[in-house]
């Protein structure tokens, strides 16, 4: 008995033991990471891709510091139930040794059409502990083969006198062919069982709306959004499978004109309806592939069953001039069972256009905020002006309690007129016109669906009294991938600038990146997105999009290899091509998205089409200095000699034309050679870098004197031959010191156009004129980016004198009030206020840089930046003569940081000696800086620094 007991407590004992030596061993096996952002294309659990090696990344964290990956493993199955059981009949990369976790491509089995995939992954840290499995993810495919494709593109055709049409429906934009009604076509069909999986692809030429069973499907807008529909056109998948139901089920859809046929592209007769593309059809495509619970597979497709209906309640739909709404016509239940269609017709078939389909990889155009109006004025009798309070794009939607058949006019502008009317002639010919007939119904709802506006302010009439302001939303609409940044800082005027930036992006995203959202214009122009790139890509996840337009732009390049200067560039006689700093956007902007986004297959893609363009100025201009083939020659647009004050001098800030373009020719060369080394075509990489040497020497030749003076002596110049890298070292501070007296010259005014003003503050910090950019930046003096927030800009202006106090408005020929160009200094703002920036040796922020340089005004700053890796975060603030210096790194990146101090030697991190400090590693110091060194955490580095902030 007494053995029994002691031999139990010598069990329960060794029990002990055992499970705390398991215990100890499985704990330090599993590491301390968590996955929590699968991405498979950039985008959470994306449907209808198809790439058929798709990529995926994660994100970890950890609460260990300088955690990194060591391997990973992935599993993608064909269903949910294998991938649990970690069966991957797909793919199963096995361990690998690796620290990837971005671009990892899928090199399994071959996907398959209309397939959704299961995926997960597991990681082995620094200490090679295994985490635990990720959540499991998935993706589904698109249709990958034109095969696949069975149905036919139907529509209503206008010719056709099967289909009746009213004559109230004439709106022409000098001499186009009339407007017609957006077609209505539906289908209806019967299903025997409970729906398991649905998936429907669609898409258009015009644009679609798309329903099922009464409820529009999706939150897609103005889809299948622009595209060069000579040549492709995109699909949009949606899974519906929870919108069927055993019996019978309808489809409906409703056509409009879109950049297809509307009167979109601002020159001469080109802006007629039916001109870009030569067809005034418009055109719809859909197929349905349906799974029932009994284990039967139904396709729907559109062809000669469905029905269409030419006269329906949307008598005209144009993105410039607007859209005409009659309520009487609506036709409740069209788009549902039990629905009279007696009186609708066939549908006409169309030939196949013979163009490529392709998945839409990108965000989607969708409702991206309401505003209700601040204020409605009556500045006329029955005249009535809301006014939103923040210019957007989009449109407004009305609730009208009116008598049936009331005419009420909605016109939109971006400003008011002294008077206090509506300001428009800077739209030129876009109207943005929605005219509303009411039904007479009580609350008629009334908002339009294939238009656009730019605006911050509506003009109503037509209404029997003021409008209550709970009768209006402002609908604002983008192509808005999530916000991966944020600004915050001491100087809430700088914070109405960041984000008067930020809503010109949102403004300027509908399918491709736009110069403007307001006048007869809103074009893929490529200057304006290659100045503005990284600050696109600093505030929101830009590659998904620009990868689709990188392929415009591809669409758009001549046979020759000219590039254009906007994508896309519809049939027209083709007169804008190749102009320097817009065509180069070819070569600049995907490799902004490789440097961001360590996307080599961005420049795998684009690489013959931008040594196409490289070559062709090159035999173009064989004495290397860009002249011919240089087509419109817009230079550093918008500089200061085009405004229009007595106090600013009149001339010499434009940089002369060949000083400007070949200053190009060389930049874009040094990308295209360092696009080759990156892809291994070791070669062409020679060659290149070569040949921009040789452009180099020629800039310098002909352009550079001896004391480092440039051809025009302008701002401009100085800053962009020192941004390029176009100069020797010899002569870089004499080049410096002409720009310092170039500024000065100015009264310390910038003078510089949409290519230089964001290399000019770059420029100044690389070359230890910080507090001269906080200057500029803070400066409230005309041209200056503070001057349109004190006149109550709520987005940035196309020119710097825009609007001037006493001289009213500039040129009605060219003022929009939302382009993004001169807000490219946001750039700056994340580099240098909240010091977060990219290390060019480690794409896609493996490995960067903290660098804040407080000055101006500011006493504090903070923000964001997602990266592909995960959230870096800063802030800084000064008390007391003491810097605090927070940051966060993403596990699996590491960071340099700059901590400005007057004693370096006195920098804490967490409270002890910064070289002492755990994860901490000193690898520098100068007389005003401590360098460090820091894996994935969060730290607080402190030092003695005294600011001294302007009052
Ligand atoms: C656009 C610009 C564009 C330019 C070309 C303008 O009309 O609005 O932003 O870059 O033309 O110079």
């Amino acid at each position: 008995m007494k053995f029994i007991i002691k031999s139990r407590k010598v069990f329960i004992l060794l029990s002990i033991c055992l499970t705390g030596l398991i215990f100890t061993i499985t704990c330090k096996k599993s590491a301390d990471i968590q996955i929590v952002d699968l991405r498979c294309e950039y985008r959470k659990e994306p449907i209808g891709i198809d790439d058929r090696r798709p990529r995926f990344n994660w994100v970890m964290q950890s609460d260990e510091r300088n955690q990194v990956q060591s391997a990973y493993r992935i599993i993608v199955a064909s269903n949910a139930g294998s991938l649990s059981k970690e069966e991957g009949d797909m793919w199963d990369s096995g361990k690998t040794i690796s620290e990837r976790s971005i671009q990892v491509e899928y090199s399994g089995k071959a996907l398959e059409s209309n397939t959704t995939y299961y995926w997960k992954v597991r990681v082995w840290d620094k200490a090679d502990r295994h985490s635990a499995w990720s959540n499991p993810s998935c993706w589904s495919m698109g249709l990958l083969d034109k095969s696949d494709w069975q149905a036919k593109w139907i529509g209503v055709s206008y010719n056709d006198k099967e289909f009746t049409r009213s004559a109230d429906t004439i709106f022409t934009a000098r001499g186009s062919p009339p407007g017609t009604p957006s077609p209505m076509l539906r289908k209806t069909f019967p299903l025997e069982s409970n729906v398991k999986r649905a998936m429907v692809y669609v898409s258009a030429l015009g644009l679609y709306e798309l329903r099922i069973n009464g409820k529009k499907v999706g939150d897609h807008l103005l889809a299948p959004e622009w595209t060069d529909y000579s040549k492709r056109v995109q699909y949009q998948t949606y899974d519906v499978t929870d919108m069927l139901k055993p019996g019978e089920n309808t489809i409906g859809a409703i056509l409009g004109d879109g950049w297809y046929i509307g009167t979109f592209g601002q020159w001469g007769d080109n802006a007629s309806r039916g001109k870009n593309y030569g067809s005034l059809d418009r055109k719809f495509l859909l197929q349905l592939d349906i799974r029932t619970e009994d284990g039967e597979s139904t396709t729907i497709v559109s062809d000669e069953s469905w029905k269409g209906f030419a006269d329906g309640p949307i008598r005209f739909a144009d993105m410039f001039l607007g859209e005409t709404i009659d309520a009487r016509r609506n036709i409740p239940g069209w788009d549902n069972t039990g629905f009279d269609d007696s009186e609708w017709k066939a549908v006409h078939v169309f030939p196949d256009p013979g163009i490529e389909l392709v998945a839409q990889m990108y965000e989607p155009i969708r409702v991206i905020d309401t505003l209700r109006p601040v204020t409605v004025t009556e500045p006329d009798p029955g005249v009535y002006i809301i006014d939103m309070g923040q210019n957007i794009a989009g449109w407004c939607r009305l609730v009208a309690n009116e008598p049936e058949g009331t005419k009420i006019m909605l016109r939109h502008g971006e400003r008011l007129t002294e008077e206090g009317g509506l300001y428009t002639q800077n739209l030129r010919r876009a109207k943005q016109e929605d005219i509303f007939i009411t039904s007479g119904e009580p609350y008629d709802t009334l908002e339009p669906r294939f238009t656009y506006h730019g605006f911050q302010f509506a003009e109503i009439t037509g209404l029997s009294k003021k409008p209550d302001l709970s009768m209006i939303t402002g609908i604002a609409i983008s192509s808005y991938p999530e916000q991966t940044g944020h600004f915050e800082c001491s100087n809430p005027e700088l914070n109405q600038l960041w984000n008067n930036i930020l809503w010109t992006q949102r403004d300027n995203q509908h399918g491709i990146p736009t110069d403007c959202p307001q006048r007869d214009e809103r074009m893929g122009w490529m200057g304006d997105a290659l100045v503005f790139a990284q600050t696109a890509i600093y505030n929101m996840n830009m590659a998904p999009f620009y990868t689709k337009w990188i392929r415009d732009i591809r669409d758009a390049q001549t046979e020759e290899g000219e590039f254009a200067d906007f994508a896309p560039h519809p049939n027209w006689d083709r007169p804008h091509l190749n102009a320097p700093g817009w065509a180069d956007a070819g070569l600049v902007v995907p490799y902004r998205v490789y440097q961001n986004y360590d996307d080599l297959r961005v420049l795998e893609r684009q690489y013959q089409s931008a040594k196409k363009f490289i070559d062709f100025v090159h035999k173009s201009n064989p004495d290397l200095v860009w002249r011919n083939h240089a087509g419109n020659q817009y230079g550093d647009w918008l500089n200061g000699d085009l405004i229009k004050s007595d106090s600013y001098p009149g001339e010499g800030a434009t940089m002369p034309k060949d000083v400007f373009a070949t200053a190009y020719f060389a930049y874009s060369t040094n990308i295209l050679a360092e696009m080759a080394n990156l892809l291994g075509i070791g070669s062409d990489a020679e060659e290149y870098s070569a040949l921009a040497d040789s452009i180099r020497q020629v800039f310098n030749d002909n352009f550079v004197s001896g004391n480092g003076e440039i051809t025009g002596d302008t701002q401009a110049g100085y800053v962009i031959a020192l941004n390029f890298k176009l100069l020797p070292d010899s002569l870089k501070p004499l080049a410096v010191n002409h720009m310092l007296r170039r500024i000065s010259d100015y009264d310390g005014r910038i003078s510089t156009g949409f290519h230089s003003t964001v290399l000019l503050m770059k420029e100044l910090t690389d070359w230890g004129y910080t507090p001269l950019a906080y200057d500029l930046l803070e400066s409230h003096e005309l041209p200056s980016w503070l001057y349109p927030v004190d006149q109550g800009a709520t987005t940035i202006w196309e020119r710097w004198d825009g609007w001037v106090k006493g001289r009213g408005f500039q040129d009605i020929g060219m003022n929009s009030f939302n382009h993004y160009s001169f807000g490219s200094v946001a750039e700056w703002m994340y580099r240098t206020i909240l010091g977060i920036n990219r290390d060019d040796n480690h794409p896609g922020y493996k490995k960067f840089i903290i660098k804040p340089e407080p000055g101006g005004s500011l006493t504090w700053a903070k923000g964001e930046y997602h990266s592909i890796h995960g959230l870096i975060r800063t802030e800084w603030r000064s008390e007391n003569d003491r810097f605090i210096l927070n940051i966060t790194v993403p596990v699996n990146t590491h960071a340099i940081v700059y901590v400005p101090s007057d004693f370096p030697e006195s920098i804490t991190e967490g409270g002890e000696e910064a070289v002492n400090s755990p994860g901490v590693q000193q690898v520098g110091m100068s007389k005003n800086q401590g360098i460090f060194e820091i894996g994935s955490g969060t730290y607080q580095f402190e030092s003695k620094y005294s600011i001294h902030p302007k009052k």
